[in-house]
């Protein structure tokens, strides 16, 4: 199926402001310890697609910048809406943290595409998505 792609504008900005502060070293633990791809598939052109977007780039910016590094958010689309997560281990900096949730952004997306509910959990960081439509 076509999936959503990452917000190439987020990434590369994310990218250009490490160079640019002179970060380029900075080395968060990467590794996958677990994933979860689970409650169903949807199909391509879903609008439950841009809910999933909306609360993984927003995820991927704000938990570096998050008290505790923890952050999450619902999307604003009334329409098949998702929550968004993410975490970072205490003892990374904001750009180490920053440099994790891009490499979870992009393994989520790729590992969990069109699944309903996704999470991966990386040694130093972890970032997911669920829906919340009601239990009617
Ligand atoms: C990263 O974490 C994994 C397990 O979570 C560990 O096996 C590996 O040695 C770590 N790598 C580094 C460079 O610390």
């Amino acid at each position: 199926m076509t999936c959503f792609t990452p917000n190439s504008v987020t990434i590369t900005l994310i990218l250009i402001i490490r160079l640019w502060c002179g970060f380029v070293n900075s080395t968060p633990n990467t590794t996958i310890d677990k994933e979860v791809c689970s409650g169903g598939t949807y199909l391509a052109g879903d609008p439950y697609t841009n809910s999933v977007a909306y609360v993984l780039d927003e995820v991927m910016i704000n938990t570096p910048y998050s008290p505790g590094y923890q952050y999450g958010v619902f999307s604003p689309f009334l329409n098949s809406p998702a929550l968004g997560f993410g975490g970072c281990a205490q003892f990374l900096s904001p750009l180490e943290c920053s440099s994790c949730m891009v490499a979870a952004f992009n393994e989520v997306l790729k590992r969990c595409c069109g699944y309903v509910s996704g999470a991966v959990i990386l040694t130093d960081c972890s970032i997911g998505y669920k829906d919340i439509e009601p239990d009617l």
